[in-house]
């Protein structure tokens, strides 16, 4: 599987059909409007009304916002940049002999997505993924080269990881959720992607990667300054504008469950570039294994029925993982059904399916 990393073989060729979309999946055209409308929000205001107003407005038309000024060194950001991409320009063997180094997989290397041998259409991207907490117990098995990685990278994740606790703090301050509410188990089990689309022969055939909602409660994304990352709104495509020194910040499914619809994950996907090549980091905050995912009561009532069932996070994960994403399926998965009980008040007991 190694030989098949997209960095390895582009050689100026053809797209290889087996990266090559139904036509309805093909970006098609090359060039898309700017999301001028996605706010970006400025987290040295120091009026925490106006922030939290600004975020649960932007979670609910586009589940999806950028922040700047957001206490994330810049210099870090810059590291954790230029390490990332050192990471990538390395040889195959390298790459992949740096990211097995636990035997229990807490890091990976793979080409395309997880399901490589199952999947129809491959994907032009090359990815590295890990845990990153508890730190002392993961960081020993990240890479070692380039040397800096470990150091940087920890870094940026306890930093960033700060930023989405500071950003979930406030959203559930805006939803009337208790204080903390997300800082126990639902927030248990970051992890760290680290996305690479080198140049590609034809991006208007394929994707880096395909149209998807996070699996997470949210994901807050370092893309650098090349464009890629395009989020779907009111049934259309527009490029999310790479900003210097800002990150994306995007709602998954589990924080649309939770807030019982009312603030919604975002559906995005990246397009390739037949020049550039794109790296970026995606820190996702997933909920632990044994969570319970349900709306919340806080906002379920009488004329708020629930909108979605309640199940554990485990159950959902390998629903999302075998069905590749596939909106429907997660969507069947997730959604409470006319037989489900609609008292408004969510009985655990009655709607967990544990068989699932
Ligand atoms: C992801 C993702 C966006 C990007 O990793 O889930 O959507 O720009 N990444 O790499
Ligand atoms: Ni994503």
């Amino acid at each position: 599987m190694m030989e098949n990393l997209v960095s390895n073989w582009f050689d100026g060729g053809i797209l290889p059909d087996s990266y090559v979309l139904p036509p309805e999946k093909r970006p098609g055209k090359l060039i898309f409007p700017v999301a001028k409308m996605i706010p970006v929000i400025d987290f040295e205001n120091h009026d925490r009304r106006s922030t939290i107003h600004q975020i649960l407005e932007a979670c609910q038309d586009y589940g999806l916002f950028q922040v700047v000024n957001h206490g994330v060194p810049r210099d870090l950001m810059d590291e954790t940049m230029n390490v990332m991409k050192k990471f990538h320009e390395m040889p195959t063997k390298d790459k992949a002999s740096e990211c097995s180094k636990d035997p229990e997989r807490s890091c990976r290397f793979y080409t395309s997505s997880e399901n490589y041998t199952s999947e129809k259409v491959h994907y032009w991207r090359d990815a590295v993924i890990h845990h990153c907490d508890p730190l002392d117990d993961y960081m020993q098995f990240w890479p070692e080269n380039p040397t800096a990685y470990r150091e940087v990278v920890g870094q940026f994740t306890i930093a960033v990881r700060k930023l989405a606790s500071l950003i979930l703090d406030l959203i559930g301050e805006g939803l009337g959720f208790n204080p903390g509410h997300f800082g126990g188990e639902y927030s248990k089990k970051p992890m760290l992607l680290v996305n690479h689309y080198p140049p590609c022969p034809d991006p208007s055939l394929t994707l880096g990667l395909a149209k998807h909602c996070d699996p997470s409660v949210i994901t807050i994304i370092l893309q650098g300054d090349v464009p890629g990352l395009q989020v779907f709104y009111d049934e259309e495509w527009f490029v999310v504008e790479p900003l210097a020194h800002a990150f994306v910040v995007n709602l998954g499914y589990i924080l649309q469950i939770m807030s019982n619809g009312k603030l919604k994950g975002a559906v995005h996907r990246v397009v390739t570039s037949s020049t550039v090549a794109r790296t970026t980091a995606s820190l996702f905050i997933y909920p632990s294994e044994d969570s319970v995912i349900e709306p919340q009561t806080a906002l379920v009532n009488a004329s708020n029925p629930p909108l979605y069932r309640a199940f554990l996070y485990k159950h959902f994960s390998t629903k999302y993982i075998s069905a590749t994403a596939d909106a429907k399926t997660v969507e069947q998965f997730i959604l409470k059904t006319s037989t489900d009980d609609h008292d408004g008040h969510g009985d655990v007991d009655d709607n967990l399916d544990l068989t699932k």
